[in-house]
């Protein structure tokens, strides 16, 4: 029962905080009955209702109630029709120091919510991925208001899945909180482990210009689809060591997720494509970009001279590897290969990740957590709050030092 106290230590600036020892024994209840009864019920609504990118709305609609019950004042910003993020704060101030973030879109298709209370497993689509991070760091915040004076925001964003524009549009929002916030903590399954960084990302479409003909007589025509199976052999080769490779992150990895081409056995592929991703260990999306165009020169240089044409077309900017903030006592870390919102939130700020659940388990059918790892997210995300309200404290001393 002594743990029930933890979070409700008196929080002194500049002191050691006991929380960052606390053991995690089976038999102790991590969290009051109270709150552990919240974040289930938070967590269960929040998977009950289907919000699939692109349908985020009536989840949002329900979120921005649940916070007005809590006290918070909720805004909502339109991503595009019938789609808002979720911005709230307790006080007065808008503008917070610290901002807690995570997205309520998920992945399809829909499964739904349990809870086998034998096990303890609760599971559903958005358990993990993210909603385990949204209702922890809810409860975790509306415990810890009081004493951060309401200098702490939450901002829950649509659209993560496919590209982040729920972000995106956030972090260009002409009503975007100003000055910005300083410390930012972004919830996204991380096995409860704080996360120092993830890989960065490309996404390339390869297309291909032939001449379709009667496949009795191909020198008539020229085969997009042999031209890209040549394309693809080079890269191939590239991937296997040529691309950027880094201590921290591993290799480049290369994924040719979705190849298109020809309509029948019998005719002569007039277009051919290829959709590629790929995952940056090192060096930036211009780089990488720089060596799929060298690799496929004299591909595209055959192709042209054929009477075809090879294009490779960027699907977006993309971002080098991403290094996350991960220098809080007390946390495991690990490194991801996986994308978040993280390098899409403009400005200049500490973050942290963190997030209950293991992404092995987020994208599947059989996504689920165990209800302690939920509970310890809401101990673990305070503790990151409170983290970061000490780097906030740290900076005001120094200015009333001046
Ligand atoms: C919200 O504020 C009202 C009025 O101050 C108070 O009675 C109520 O307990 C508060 N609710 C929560 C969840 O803090
Ligand atoms: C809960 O999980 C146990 C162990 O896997 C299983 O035997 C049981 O049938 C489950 N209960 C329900 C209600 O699904
Ligand atoms: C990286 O790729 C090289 C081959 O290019 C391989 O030998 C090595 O094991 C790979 N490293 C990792 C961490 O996968």
């Amino acid at each position: 029962m002594r743990f029930q106290q933890l979070p409700l230590l008196p929080l002194i600036w500049g002191t050691t905080i006991a929380l960052t020892q606390s053991p995690i024994h089976a038999l102790s209840p991590l969290l009051p009955e109270a709150t552990t009864n919240e974040l289930l019920h938070l967590h269960r609504h929040l998977i009950e209702i289907e919000s699939i990118t692109e349908n985020e709305y009536e989840v949002g609609q329900w979120l921005s109630t649940y916070l007005k019950k809590q006290n918070f004042t909720v805004e909502l910003q339109e991503v595009s029709e019938n789609r808002y993020n979720v911005y709230a704060y307790g006080g007065e101030k808008r503008s917070t120091s610290i901002l807690v973030s995570s997205h309520i879109d998920t992945v399809p298709p829909f499964w739904p919510y349990y809870h086998n209370k034998t096990t303890d497993i609760i599971g559903g689509r958005g358990s993990v991925d993210a909603k385990g991070s949204v209702a922890a760091q809810i409860v975790a915040v509306q415990g810890l208001r009081e004493q951060l004076n309401d200098d702490i925001s939450l901002l829950f964003v649509v659209g993560e899945e496919t590209g982040g524009d729920g972000m995106r549009a956030f972090s260009s929002w002409s009503e975007r909180p100003s000055p910005a916030h300083e410390v930012v903590i972004f919830g996204e399954p991380t096995e409860g482990k704080l996360v120092c960084g993830h890989k960065g990302m490309l996404q390339l479409t390869i297309h291909v210009k032939g001449k379709a003909a009667h496949s009795g007589y191909p020198w008539l025509g020229v085969s997009a689809n042999d031209i890209l199976s040549e394309a693809l052999s080079k890269l191939l080769v590239l991937r296997n060591g040529g691309l950027p490779s880094s201590e921290k992150y591993g290799n480049t990895t290369m994924n040719f997720g979705k190849i298109e081409g020809g309509v029948a056995a019998n005719v002569v592929a007039e277009t051919a494509s290829a959709k590629i991703a790929v995952r940056l260990a090192g060096g930036t999306p211009k780089i990488v970009y720089d060596l799929v165009v060298e690799a496929l020169t004299d591909v595209k240089a055959g192709a042209k001279q054929a009477g075809g044409d090879l294009l490779i077309e960027r699907e977006s900017e993309g971002y080098p590897p991403v290094n996350i903030d991960c220098d809080v006592e007390g946390f495991e870390t690990l490194t991801v290969n996986y994308g978040t919102d993280v390098p899409l939130l403009a400005g200049e700020h500490k973050r942290f990740l963190y997030g209950p659940g293991s992404i092995f388990v987020a994208h599947s059918d059989h996504e689920a957590l165990e209800k302690k790892e939920l509970e310890q997210a809401v101990l673990d995300y305070r503790r990151l709050i409170i983290a970061a309200s000490k780097v906030e404290h740290h900076k005001t001393q120094e200015v009333e030092e001046l």
